[in-house]
């Protein structure tokens, strides 16, 4: 595959570079790193620190438990990681936390599609709020939990968009069947043997009959997506009802 421009980049930012490239090293993201389909950049904020100590957070202003991490030195740990010719501007810079805006697929297509974000991956209570401000941090949840840092997170999300790189999933299918790439949860997979436990596969789907076999799997993914969540049935009804837009020219 002939590929032109600068490849995908995720440049990562924090406190333990040493959880790089961890999961993302292994399977399919880890064979088309070591292939070159994409980078990996992971950055040790504490580089950043100026103090004798290499201090990088401190306790949070107004009183309350834990550490916040500074502005000036995760400031100037984006800069740093910011600068250079390879390294344009315009990435998208992002802060993992459970205060973020939810990650969706479309979010995920659109990183995928850039050349690849800078992601700040955030530990202790928090980050300095200035810094988010100044550097124009776009803070990204993976779920409403909470982890004890954001390098998993960074890691779910630069999974989900590497696994869309051109080259990166090879023989298997774009992704176009998959849950969420129509609004709907995926329908259930089978596979040999034919009867497990007593249970044969679907009749339908060893039948041969591919129109059967496609509004079966439609039916089925509605039903799922009905019932485990309400929330991406009703978008997906709400977005179809919408008129068409009539306007010409
Ligand atoms: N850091 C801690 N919890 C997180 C979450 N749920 N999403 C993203 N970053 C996090």
């Amino acid at each position: 595959m002939t590929l032109v421009g600068p490849i995908w980049r995720a440049t990562v930012l924090t406190l333990f570079p040493e959880m790089f490239p961890g999961p993302l090293g292994v399977s399919l993201a880890g064979k088309a790193l070591a292939s070159g389909l994409w980078a990996l950049e992971a950055r040790d904020i504490r580089d950043s620190a100026t103090d004798r100590h290499r201090s990088v957070d401190d306790t949070p202003a107004g009183g309350g438990p834990g550490m916040v991490l500074r502005a000036d030195v995760l400031a100037a740990a984006i800069d740093a990681a910011d600068c250079g010719p390879d390294r344009p501007e315009d990435r998208p810079r992002l802060l993992m936390s459970p205060r973020g805006r939810p990650l969706t697929q479309s979010q995920v297509v659109e990183l995928a599609a850039g050349p690849g974000p800078l992601v700040v991956c955030g530990r202790f209570e928090g980050v300095d709020q200035r810094v988010i401000a100044a550097r124009g941090l776009q803070e990204v949840s993976i779920g409403d939990y909470v982890l004890s840092g954001g390098e998993i997170a960074a890691m779910a999300l630069i999974d989900a968009c590497v696994r869309l790189l051109p080259g990166v999933m090879g023989k298997l299918s774009s992704g176009a069947d998959e849950s969420f790439s129509d609004g709907l949860l995926e329908y259930p997979q089978y596979t040999r043997p034919q009867e497990f436990e007593g249970q044969p596969i679907p009749e339908i789907l060893v039948s041969g009959d591919h129109a059967k076999v496609a509004a079966w799997r439609l039916a089925e993914a509605e039903a799922l997506t009905k019932a485990r969540r309400p929330d991406l049935w009703a978008a997906k009804n709400s977005r179809q009802k919408q008129p068409k837009n009539t306007t010409k020219g």
